[in-house]
């Protein structure tokens, strides 16, 4: 299986999902990170491992179909059959959606259906619910919505802080994510 990773940002679990696949426990090729930020620490750690990038704004194309279109034609150059979005700060459209529905999954820091889009870790700790944690999902057109794969729980301490509760988030999600890819990609 060929595997793009979109991304927008840090790029924890690009490394983290970088790391399966050079270690052989994810059989699958990392063979395109998508980003849409030219200034994303991502890119230098995609280039680090001599994953191809494909770095682009979408402000500049017309529209996000044609920002969509140019993604899909570098990603058939590179033969992706299976998309993982990680932090990747945007909706999918009905272009890759056409192209790639039910073959993309997203991961996002909270028990969804709770705390949808942005800030999930501080729409928690504000909520004052004692447990949130890690969702992976299949992703269809709307914000954090597809069908669920996996979720995995984290205690909110009392006097947490949204950067300490980040760090225990991530640490689940850097394992979660590797094992979910694995169950999807490796048996085929
Ligand atoms: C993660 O917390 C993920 O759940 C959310 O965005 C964050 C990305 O972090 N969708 P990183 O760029 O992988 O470090």
């Amino acid at each position: 299986k060929h595997l793009a990773i979109f991304a927008s940002g840090t790029g924890s679990n690009f490394q983290a999902i970088a790391e399966a696949v050079q270690s052989g426990k994810l059989k699958a090729e990392l063979a395109l990170l998508v980003c849409d930020q030219p200034k994303a620490a991502v890119i230098s750690k995609a280039e680090n491992l001599g994953v191809p990038t494909f770095v682009t704004r979408p402000k500049d194309y017309e529209n996000k179909a044609g920002y969509e279109q140019a993604v899909l034609t570098e990603m058939e150059k590179h033969g992706v059959d299976f998309i993982a979005l990680a932090g990747y700060m945007r909706l999918i459209g009905s272009t890759l959606l056409g192209a790639y529905g039910g073959r993309i999954i997203n991961i996002h820091p909270s028990l969804l259906p709770a705390f949808p889009g942005l800030h999930a870790i501080e729409q928690a700790i504000a909520a004052g619910v004692k447990v949130t944690g890690v969702t992976i999902h299949y992703v269809d057109d709307g914000m954090d919505t597809g069908p669920i794969i996996a979720q995995e729980s984290v205690a909110i301490q009392p006097g947490d802080t949204a950067d300490r509760l980040a760090e225990r988030i991530h640490s689940i999600e850097h394992v979660l994510y590797p094992s979910v890819l694995m169950q999807l990609l490796n048996e085929e």
